[in-house]
């Protein structure tokens, strides 16, 4: 696999586990009278709007308007992506709206949350299940070698505040989730 496709997937692994953590909160929720880690998704969803809206989708999205350019007739699928990815800006906005609410003892349905959070979480694994089925393999076909590199370019030279070598403060609380769960080296 192309080397920017392949921390394209290793980004996305790190979401779906993210993805994984919540969605146990939300069980735990759904099944007992125990409150949720509202903290601890906050965090998630923090690290979401920050490093994914930030890193992961602008590469994307030159990724694949440098596919749609070699397309004689443009695959539904790459507009689709492309468009998903404003939806799903706002989307983790609304959710982070939503947590802050809470956290700021507001009353908001539990029943409301709960959905909100649950169609977050669906909407975010078909994204990426269908970047990785339908729109990488296009991509692949497709470039020529100076267009991945314009791709790697757009990655910017962030440090990954969770996934890389140091667990910053403000996502502590998930570094200590994953590394419960032996995900993140002690
Ligand atoms: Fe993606």
């Amino acid at each position: 696999m192309n080397p920017v496709l392949k921390r394209l997937t290793s980004d996305h692994k790190n979401v779906a586990l993210l993805l994984q953590v919540m969605a146990e909160e939300l069980n735990i929720f759904a099944t007992s009278d125990r409150k949720p880690d509202f903290r601890l998704m906050r965090e998630i969803v923090e690290y979401l709007q920050d490093f994914t809206q930030d890193v992961h989708h602008p590469q994307e999205d030159l990724l694949f308007e440098l596919t749609l350019a070699h397309q004689e007739t443009p695959a539904p699928v790459l507009t689709r992506l492309l468009k998903e990815h404003d939806e799903l800006r706002d989307m983790n906005h609304a959710v982070r709206v939503e947590i802050d609410q809470i956290y700021n003892d507001a009353m908001v349905p539990r029943r409301e949350i709960e959905q909100t959070l649950r169609r977050f979480i669906q909407m975010t694994r078909d994204h990426m299940s269908a970047e990785e089925e339908a729109a990488y393999p296009l991509a692949e076909n497709l470039l020529d070698e100076s267009e991945w590199q314009q791709v790697e370019a757009a990655r910017k030279s962030r440090v990954d505040p969770l996934f890389g070598k140091v667990v910053e403060a403000e996502f502590s609380r998930i570094g200590d989730r994953l590394r419960e769960r032996g995900l993140l080296p002690g």
